[in-house]
């Protein structure tokens, strides 16, 4: 597609149209150092469409209240709103129940909760964990905590120099003492799209449980937990254009009901004597606390946005996106794109001859063109590639094409810069 001129794609039934989308998000509508803004930073967080920014306003002005406590209208009004959020995420990943769905505060938190319920109260000396090369620290260090705490082995599986799982030697690692498969669906530092179906089959034929870090994909694509069949599922509302502190995690109800609660505290109780707790059902055992009600209010805002704009179209504008920037960046001497994989993603990760990537990442501030520069909280993925750090664009629906061109010739301005 040309793609200076065409802005907008048919997918489906409906057509997508990114001027329209852009109108959404405010921010967008802004100069930075005089310059018009280009997001570029996506994968680290999402912007929010007026929509997200006023049922936030609206909570706070018209019905903020606590939830599942008051009989007042107002704690009426909150709850039922917090609980259609919980309706809209399982429509949004097609879980079997609004059981299997347990609002969090992040992907980190979703993962330390399975890793500390799931994990510590199921793992045995020796038992294995399998996560690879390629995870956030998100997904490293929650295991790396349980296997010091229950003496499970951590076993890693490694990655080609285009950033792909080698498949085969994960299906090595699988034995009968694997009894937790942690991976990522797309990886934030290279784009990556794993294949996540066969990685869980193959987990499920040794009876290991399989839990997918979606913080990068659920943005970008469709997910149907029940036909991957996966046990966990966990993502942030901030990467799905919704409020930051919030997140999921999607849980086979047979092994939440099987968990033990995360935290204690009200709301995740039906009695408590000062001798003994009896728990509530789920999902509210593994809720303790006030949660983050505007936050998970304005979530479901951000799946409605999403659904209505399609993840058909979403996925097809950004495909088209990363095509564009892929093969125009790749006109630039010294650029060597980290991150090759057949199968990926909204994300061009880069070095850029000798330019330490943070230099990279103040110049294009300059130009008023945002992206993230440094590890991507994903070390092990540096140290693969021998690099301390890249630059990193990352697109969603609302970018354009004319913003890779811009992105394009801010990096060539670096290389004038550095001679
Ligand atoms: N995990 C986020 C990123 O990739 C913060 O930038």
């Amino acid at each position: 597609m040309n793609t200076n001129i065409a802005q907008t794609l048919s997918a489906g039934q409906s057509t997508f149209s990114v001027d329209t989308i852009r109108a959404d998000f405010p921010i967008l509508q802004q100069e930075v150092h005089g310059k018009q803004l280009v997001y570029l930073d996506n994968a680290a967080t999402t912007q929010k469409p007026l929509s997200v920014i006023t049922t936030l306003d609206d909570y706070y002005r018209h019905y903020n209240s606590n939830i599942h406590r008051g009989v007042h209208s107002l704690s009426e009004k909150a709850t039922a709103a917090y609980e259609a959020s919980r309706k809209k995420t399982k429509d949004f990943i097609n879980a079997a129940s609004t059981k299997e769905i347990i609002f969090v505060r992040g992907t980190t938190e979703a993962i330390n909760l399975v890793a500390q319920s799931y994990g510590r109260s199921t793992l045995k000396p020796g038992d294995e964990i399998i996560i690879s090369e390629m995870e956030h620290h998100s997904n490293i260090v929650p295991w790396q905590l349980l296997c010091e705490q229950t003496s499970a082995v951590l076993r890693i599986i490694p990655i080609n120099d285009d950033g792909e799982l080698i498949m085969e030697e994960y299906r090595k690692l699988l034995n009968e003492k694997t009894k937790i498969v942690a991976i990522v669906h797309i990886s934030n530092a290279l784009g990556t799209i794993n294949p996540v179906k066969k990685i869980i089959d193959m987990a499920h034929a040794v009876n290991a449980v399989v839990l997918v870090d979606g913080a990068q994909a659920v943005a970008h694509t469709g997910v149907d937990v029940q036909a991957l069949e996966c046990d966990f599922y966990v993502f942030s509302g901030h990467k799905l254009f919704g409020p930051t502190g919030t997140g999921v995690l999607y849980g086979k109800q047979e092994l939440l009901e099987r968990m033990p609660p995360y935290q204690g505290g009200g709301d995740m109780i039906k009695m408590v004597t000062l001798k003994k707790t009896l728990f509530n059902d789920l999902p509210y055992k593994f809720e303790a606390g006030t949660p983050h009600i505007a936050g998970v209010i304005g979530l479901g805002a951000a799946i409605d946005y999403v659904t209505k704009t399609g993840l058909a179209n979403i996925s097809a504008w950004e495909t088209a996106l990363i095509q564009y920037a892929t093969a125009e960046s790749a006109k630039i001497n010294g650029l060597r794109p980290i991150g090759t994989a057949k199968e990926k993603i909204s994300i061009l990760s880069f070095t850029l001859d000798k330019i330490h990537p943070h230099d990279i990442g103040t110049i294009l501030d300059h130009e008023g063109i945002a992206i993230r520069t440094g590890h991507h909280c994903a070390m092990p993925v540096m140290e693969h590639f021998h690099v301390p750090a890249t630059a990193r664009a990352s697109f969603a629906f609302y970018n354009t094409h004319a913003e890779v061109d811009r992105l394009l010739q801010g990096l060539k301005k670096c290389l004038e810069i550095f001679g």
